[in-house]
């Protein structure tokens, strides 16, 4: 296979055993061509990359499925379609190409004209494990870089001064005030506190806000930022006022796990993958 595309090295360090010398691991992954770029939003309008893959695997189960019924109408059509959409790969990224295997492509055209259910399977599942090497190579980091939504731009208005702010900059001020809560409370300095707890309950009806600017629907914002951590800040500064410090710690736990990680298993960690894995342009 030729490597034409940009390698990107990830180096690893870790501790070795006795803990005096560091080692170092390589793993090499491969990005995808850059003319992959074009199939996607928002160069494109549709994720078109995406959609033939979506035709292909359900092209492939039915040819497999009427080579079994022995229907040879059926799967010569679905066939015929398998093998247009698996050139397309080829079409739309030329580098690609050589990922493919174009013989056993037409071979399956072939064994779909003349009706041998014995050959089509044969040739679909050679074809699949181009599917398959492609995939373990390309899959995720393709994702990751064209289908991650990017927090780069996107920005939070803070309903105190109207300014926007960077996301990033909104999540340090996020962070800060857990921890002044958490500080506060075990200081018996009640009233820091409160008044952090009611500086975080505003920066996160704020953050709510910016959730509309790519969900249309309201649900996302729910989940996450709803009712139920409403119901969880309510117990927290319950459980502040009642200087039962820990209480304070469990319920600050749970509103970092249903607010923070939670949100940050969807966005961020993709996210900062995203932001590694780009190329150096
Ligand atoms: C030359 C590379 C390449 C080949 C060959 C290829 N794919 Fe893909 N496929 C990809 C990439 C890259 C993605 C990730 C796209 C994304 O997530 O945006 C993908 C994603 C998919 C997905 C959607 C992700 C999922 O698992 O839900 C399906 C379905 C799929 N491919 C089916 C197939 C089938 C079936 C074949 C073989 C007939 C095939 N692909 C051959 C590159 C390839
Ligand atoms: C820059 C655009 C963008 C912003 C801002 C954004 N999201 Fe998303 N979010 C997306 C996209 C696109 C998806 C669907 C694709 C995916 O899973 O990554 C998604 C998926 C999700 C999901 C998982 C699927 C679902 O709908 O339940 C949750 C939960 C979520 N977002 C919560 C939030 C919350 C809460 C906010 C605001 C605090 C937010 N997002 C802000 C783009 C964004
Ligand atoms: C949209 C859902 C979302 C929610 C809810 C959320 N975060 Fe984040 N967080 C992000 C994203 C996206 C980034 C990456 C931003 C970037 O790097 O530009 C991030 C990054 C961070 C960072 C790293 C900032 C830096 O300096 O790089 C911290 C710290 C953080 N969040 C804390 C929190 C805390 C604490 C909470 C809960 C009170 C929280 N976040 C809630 C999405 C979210």
């Amino acid at each position: 296979m030729r490597r034409s595309s940009v390698i990107f090295v990830v180096l690893v360090s870790f501790l070795v055993a006795n803990g005096s010398t560091w080692a170092q691991e390589e793993k090499v992954l491969m990005l995808p061509p850059s003319s992959l770029t074009q199939w996607y939003k928002p160069a494109n309008k549709r994720q078109v990359w995406l959609h033939n893959m979506f035709k292909l695997r359900r092209e492939l189960q039915a040819v497999m499925e009427y080579a079994d019924l022995q229907d040879r109408p059926r799967m010569k059509k679905w066939a015929l379609r398998l093998v247009t959409h698996y050139r397309k790969i080829g079409e739309m990224v030329p580098e690609w190409e050589e990922e493919l295997e174009p013989q056993w492509a037409a071979r399956l055209e072939d064994a779909a004209g003349n009706g041998d259910f014995a050959q089509a399977k044969r040739a679909v599942r050679k074809l699949k494990r181009s599917c398959k090497a492609c995939h373990r190579e390309y899959r995720a980091v393709t994702a990751a870089l064209y289908r991650t939504p990017d927090f780069a731009k996107a920005k939070v208005r803070l309903s105190d001064t109207g300014k926007e702010h960077a996301y990033r900059e909104t999540m340090r001020g996020l962070s800060m005030l857990v921890n002044r809560i958490k500080i506060a409370a075990e200081d018996e300095r009640k009233q820091v506190a409160l008044d952090a707890l009611s500086s975080l309950r505003e920066r996160l009806g704020d953050l709510g806000e910016s959730c509309s600017r790519c969900h249309e629907q309201a649900q996302a914002r729910e989940r996450i930022l709803g009712t139920y951590t409403g119901k969880i800040l309510d117990a927290l500064a319950g459980s502040i006022q009642a200087d039962d410090i820990k209480a304070v710690g469990r319920n600050l736990g749970t509103a970092a796990v249903v607010i923070c990680a939670r949100c940050h298993g969807v966005h961020r960690t993709l996210y900062d993958l995203k932001k590694a894995l780009e190329p150096l342009r």
